[in-house]
């Protein structure tokens, strides 16, 4: 009953980026739910090691090694995961990098590179599903990977955020385009994450960090998992274009505490005592 309502039972959805992290643990849980997952991945053994764990679940786990900033290899694995796999109903992006640094100094390939890995692989590939579902008259839903830095930005971070706020808006305009044709597409904007690139620091390092964050916390990878999965399924069937931040509550909430007015309380502006 429980897993009805996700309906992704028997779906096939492909994950790109899959083989570790946030990746491997949005790959374990559409398996959980009964879904078949192609893991694609740059790196062979983190894609045959995590399709090997999903095939243990009692569904197909297919590997497909590629890199998904290489055009023609990109729209070659997403084909040949169609013909081994069976036609998608879905996928997840998750590969995406940074450089970090001042703009003054950016080199112009660094900038091209930031928008190749956060922004443009994604609009290829989605297009590819995109067209696959169309011509069969299927529904489909993708969710992709941006971050808190395309909502608001970050200092020393520019091309970054630029386009995973592409990414953002790709998604609105993407949502327009294709809904008629029953093709979802919505964005998850991770706040910060302790992943296996990125793992839990000293305490007192965390707490510098987090002081923005309302939660005191960085999120864990099965987070993100959750959120992508909930837009791959029919929980939010009737939600496209938006953007869901997993982030501890760092976009909500501003970094003015209005305890530091204390003795304004209860006061209206301009009432006497
Ligand atoms: N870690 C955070 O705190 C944080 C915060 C906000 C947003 N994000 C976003 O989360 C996503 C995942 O970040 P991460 O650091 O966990 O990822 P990661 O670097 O661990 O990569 C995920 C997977 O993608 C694969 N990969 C890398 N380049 C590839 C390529 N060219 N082709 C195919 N596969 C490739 C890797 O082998 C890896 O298995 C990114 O989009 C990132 O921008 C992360």
């Amino acid at each position: 009953m429980t897993k009805a309502l996700f309906g992704l039972e028997g779906k096939r959805v492909i994950v790109l980026g899959g083989g570790l992290g946030m990746g491997e643990a949005t790959c374990n849980l559409l398996a959980d739910l009964g879904c078949n997952v192609a893991v694609l991945d740059i790196i062979p053994e983190r894609a045959e090691r995590v399709a090997a764990d999903i095939t243990k679940k009692g569904v197909r786990g297919l590997p497909v090694i590629c890199d998904v900033l290489n055009d023609e290899a990109l729209v070659a694995a997403i084909a040949r995961t169609e013909r081994d796999l069976g036609p998608l109903d879905g996928m997840a992006t998750i590969v995406g990098m940074s450089y970090m640094g001042s703009s003054l100094d950016l080199p112009m390939e660094n900038w091209d590179t930031d928008h190749r890995r956060n922004l443009r692989y994604i609009f290829l590939a989605a297009r590819e599903l995109a067209r696959s579902l169309i011509a069969r008259g299927s529904s489909g839903s993708i969710a992709s990977v941006a971050s808190v830095d395309g909502i608001r930005a970050s200092t020393n971070h520019a091309s970054y955020g630029a386009a995973k706020a592409g990414l953002i808006h790709l998604a609105k305009s993407l949502a327009g385009e294709w809904s008629q044709y029953g093709v979802r597409f919505n964005v998850v904007a991770p706040g910060g994450m302790v992943t296996p690139r990125a793992p839990l620091g000293d305490a007192a390092k965390e707490k510098q960090n987090l002081q923005l964050v309302p939660m005191q916390r960085r999120g864990f990878v099965d987070d993100i998992a959750n959120a992508l999965v909930f837009f791959l399924s029919n929980l939010s069937k009737y939600v496209t274009g938006q953007t869901l931040a997993v982030d501890g509550g760092l976009t909500a909430v501003g970094p003015i505490d209005y305890s530091r007015f204390a003795t304004m309380k209860g006061e209206m502006r301009g009432q006497k005592e």
